[in-house]
């Protein structure tokens, strides 16, 4: 069958047949730490995986949501699970919040080890431009740079723990569907300029922001991110090649949750439009967390896989070969990463202790 007729066939049946969940039990005695799961999919994966026997850590940038995160998760986890949940203040906007955070995780766990999956959720979708204290446009920062720097500190961290433990960790990125549609074209050209695609790209001159344009950045923002998650997905490997954490991304396909707030802010018509997507297209986010349930349970053959409900394998590689694959993205892609690297490292020095050689 075509991907014609696939997409809409995979999503209809995404939308009503939710996907199966494990076993119960299946992460007993596992940590599975949900990076924003204050609300919509890293909340209801945080359930998903407190009721399979996780202990969850979950993290908010506010205190008081994170508390009635935990006490939801509690309640809908069942009484077995209390006190298995936990929260850590982290705002992936900021350098030094994802640092401390990241010293925090390391005090409040036994080791490297002790983290079997790491879901790095968080992320925004912005419908005015924004500037980050650290001089980028919001929906780069915390989707693409912040997401970047704190998959690679996890990463330096959950590698050293391969040797004690059985089977390798999971390290699973919310990517989106939405990484396929940007202008590769107009990237391209921008990467030529003297400062810089990332400037370009963050620009309150380039932010396109039209009527039309409901979500600016936001799919460059993805696909961005799947250009470092190819080289996170490099940097798993140990000397031998074999990945010492299982890396991947997923898309949940259209989900019910509020990321659309900004957008429904514009006007009413706008508001408008995301109430009827929503109602007429997006499964639950019940539904939508049960793909990051897999993701964690996948094996090393799928190290560095894209997972969605209506495209992965071949059929993925074969839509994403514009703008991953073409020798223009293979060199959109290096320019991206050296980019994002350089401004962390100017900016981020305990990046150089975190394990990751050839940085
Ligand atoms: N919904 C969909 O249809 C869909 C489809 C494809 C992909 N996705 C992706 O799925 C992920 C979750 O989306 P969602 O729909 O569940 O959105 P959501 O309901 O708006 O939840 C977003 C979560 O991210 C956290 N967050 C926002 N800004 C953050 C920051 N600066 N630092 C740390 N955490 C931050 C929020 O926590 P706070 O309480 O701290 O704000 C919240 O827990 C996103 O990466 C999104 O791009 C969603």
């Amino acid at each position: 069958m075509g991907l014609l007729l696939d997409a809409p066939i995979q999503r209809c049946v995404g939308r009503f047949v939710p996907a199966p969940l494990p076993p119960a039990g299946t992460f007993d005695g596992q940590t599975v730490l949900v990076v924003g799961a204050t609300t919509g999919l890293g909340l209801a994966s945080a359930v998903h995986f407190a009721t399979l026997g996780a202990s969850v850590i979950i993290t908010s940038r506010v205190a008081s949501r994170g508390d009635a995160a935990v006490r939801h998760i509690e309640e809908a986890a069942g009484p077995s699970r209390k006190g298995d949940i936990s929260c850590l203040e982290l705002d992936l906007e900021s350098y030094a919040s994802c640092t401390s955070f990241m010293a925090k995780l390391k005090s409040s766990l036994s080791g490297p080890a002790a983290l079997d999956v790491a879901i790095m959720n968080g992320g925004i979708v912005n419908s005015h431009w924004e500037e980050s204290p650290a001089g980028w446009e919001r929906t780069i920062q915390i989707n693409t740079i912040g997401t970047t720097l704190m998959g690679l500190l996890l990463l330096g961290w959950m590698r050293e723990g391969r040797g004690q433990r059985t089977s390798p960790a999971h390290l699973t990125f919310l990517s989106s569907r939405e990484h396929l549609y940007p202008d590769i074209d107009q990237l391209t050209e921008w990467s030529h300029r003297k400062d810089g695609i990332l400037r370009q790209v963050c620009s309150k001159e380039n932010w396109p922001g039209g009527f039309w344009d409901a979500e600016p950045n936001y799919a460059v923002s993805k696909l961005l991110i799947m250009y470092t998650i190819e080289e996170m997905t490099r940097l798993a490997r140990g000397p031998d090649g074999v990945p010492l954490v299982i890396v991947n991304s997923v898309c949940p396909g259209m989900v019910k949750t509020d990321i659309g707030r900004n957008i429904s802010s514009r006007s009413w018509f706008h508001a408008l439009c995301v109430w009827l997507t929503l109602v007429t297209t997006a499964k639950s986010a019940d539904s939508g967390a049960r793909i990051l349930v897999q993701a964690a349970q996948k094996p090393v053959e799928n190290h560095g896989e894209f997972f969605s409900y209506w495209l992965e394998g071949d059929q993925w590689r074969r839509k994403a070969e514009p703008v991953i694959y073409s020798d223009k993205a293979r060199a959109l892609q290096k320019q991206v990463w050296k980019e994002i690297i350089d401004e962390l490292k100017a900016h981020v020095p305990e990046l150089q202790h975190a394990g990751l050689d050839g940085l």
